[in-house]
């Protein structure tokens, strides 16, 4: 009995989605929330979903800085296909939009030093209608690997949500059969939770690299609360499945519809909750101060912390809610940690927030490093007794990082009342 266990242990271990992927969150470009299924190329050529536009996008993650502070992915979503399959049964890219294929496109976007990704559906079509993979998964995960793609979202449209459970982790093995990495990005709980049944996560973490919860993001102020709150009112049946080479995915980051308060709101939650950073944003029109959000080093590394925690709400009270991330560097038992303080208020004026860092469960009698992600301000190291006080613009956010700090700092005592505030 037991020799029988550990051939399935060890079977299970070697058909498993064991890419080596994804040990941080993804982090890259993706068409949906801002280009949508637009493929009025006559009418719209500058926006409709075309190799162009990729080919742009890619050019101006390098050239606009942000491949250099880790953006990577060019990501095309729904729409890339004809609504036929060729003669041998293969997908085939919109012959008019694409009319140098998605091999090249790939090869265009290697070139430019990032990887690239594609969009597909586990049913019969994708949600906007073209050609899903249902019946050719071997296929089309052969077809990624000749194109050389490195990244795959497989969205869960026209297909049954009961089905999942085999089909998801079937495609990632065929995925892995190709021997080329591929990061799999899965819709399966979401359909699965739309339709009543609990997901069974042991599984989707086994075989996906991150995988969607909820609800498209919609590029509103509203849409970002919803998913805010799911994630906070879900925390704890969410956060333990997050870790590296396996995450939660909030949806994109986009800002057309948002005020700059609310993309720094967005920014700084999705760091805490470990989420792929996927702009969906135009990188040719993106006014300055957004694009300083996307680009805020501080706040991507937290993002791309080791550990890869997802951090959770653990404070709402009167629309002030406080969200905390264990990070690096840990050292004996404690972590250190980002803080997100969020004002949902409406009123218009800020909201001051004042609080101990034991308050926050930052306990380590060696004290803190606090620094503020956004603004230019550094506390210095704060013991655990000292209170901060942050001012919190409606609907937007102060995101700290306080960095425990080693023993051999802590020779001189801290007095709990220091509280040095420095604006350079
Ligand atoms: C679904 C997905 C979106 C997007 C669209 C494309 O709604 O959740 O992210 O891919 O399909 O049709």
């Amino acid at each position: 009995m037991s020799v029988i266990l550990l051939l399935l242990a060890l079977s299970s271990t070697v058909i498993a989605l064991d890419n080596g992927l994804a040990l941080t969150p993804p982090m890259g470009w993706l068409s949906w929330e801002r280009f949508r299924c637009n493929t009025d190329c006559e009418g719209d050529p500058e926006n409709c979903i075309s190799e162009n536009l990729f080919r742009t996008m890619a050019d101006l993650v390098v050239s606009e800085g942000y491949a250099a502070v880790g953006y990577e992915y060019i990501n095309v979503d729904d729409c890339w296909l004809e609504k036929n399959r060729g003669p041998r049964g293969e997908l085939v890219a919109d012959r008019k939009r694409f009319p140098s294929g998605m091999r090249a496109l790939a090869d265009y976007v290697h070139a430019k030093g990032l990887k690239f990704g594609i969009y597909e559906d586990y049913g019969n079509y994708t949600c906007a209608g073209y050609p899903g993979i249902l019946g050719s998964s071997r296929q089309d995960a052969e077809q990624f690997a000749s194109w050389e793609v490195d990244y795959v979202k497989l969205d869960g449209c026209y297909s049954l949500p009961t089905d999942m459970d085999v089909g998801y982790p079937e495609f990632g093995r065929h995925l892995n059969r190709t021997g080329r990495p591929m990061v799999y990005s899965c819709s399966w709980p979401v359909y699965q939770i739309y339709a009543g049944i609990s997901p069974n996560f042991t599984s989707i973490i086994e075989h996906c690299n991150l995988w969607r919860n909820f609800d498209d993001i919609q590029d509103s102020w509203a849409s970002l609360e919803s998913i805010i709150d799911y994630y906070g009112n879900n925390q704890d049946y969410i956060i333990p499945n997050a870790g590296p080479g396996h995450f939660n995915d909030a949806d994109m980051l986009g800002n057309f519809g948002l005020s700059y308060e609310q993309s720094k709101t967005q920014m700084a939650l999705w760091a805490i909750l470990a989420q792929p950073l996927l702009m969906s944003v135009d990188l040719r029109t993106i006014r300055p101060e957004y694009k300083a959000i996307l680009q805020n080093k501080k706040i991507i590394a937290v993002d791309q912390d080791p550990l890869g925690i997802q951090g959770r709400r653990i404070y709402k009270h009167k629309g002030i809610e406080i969200w905390s991330r264990p990070i690096t560097p840990i050292y004996q038992t404690y972590y250190s940690y980002a803080v997100a303080f969020v004002n949902r208020r409406t009123d218009g004026t800020p909201s001051d927030v004042a609080v101990t860092l034991r308050e926050l469960g930052l306990q380590s009698p060696t004290g803190y490093r606090v620094e503020d992600l956004y603004e230019d301000v550094d506390y210095g190291v704060l013991s655990p007794n000292t209170k901060i006080k942050v001012k919190v613009n409606p609907s937007g956010v102060v995101i700290l990082r306080a960095d425990v700090q080693p023993e051999r700092f802590s020779k001189r005592p801290l007095n709990p009342f220091y509280y040095r505030y420095t604006k350079k």
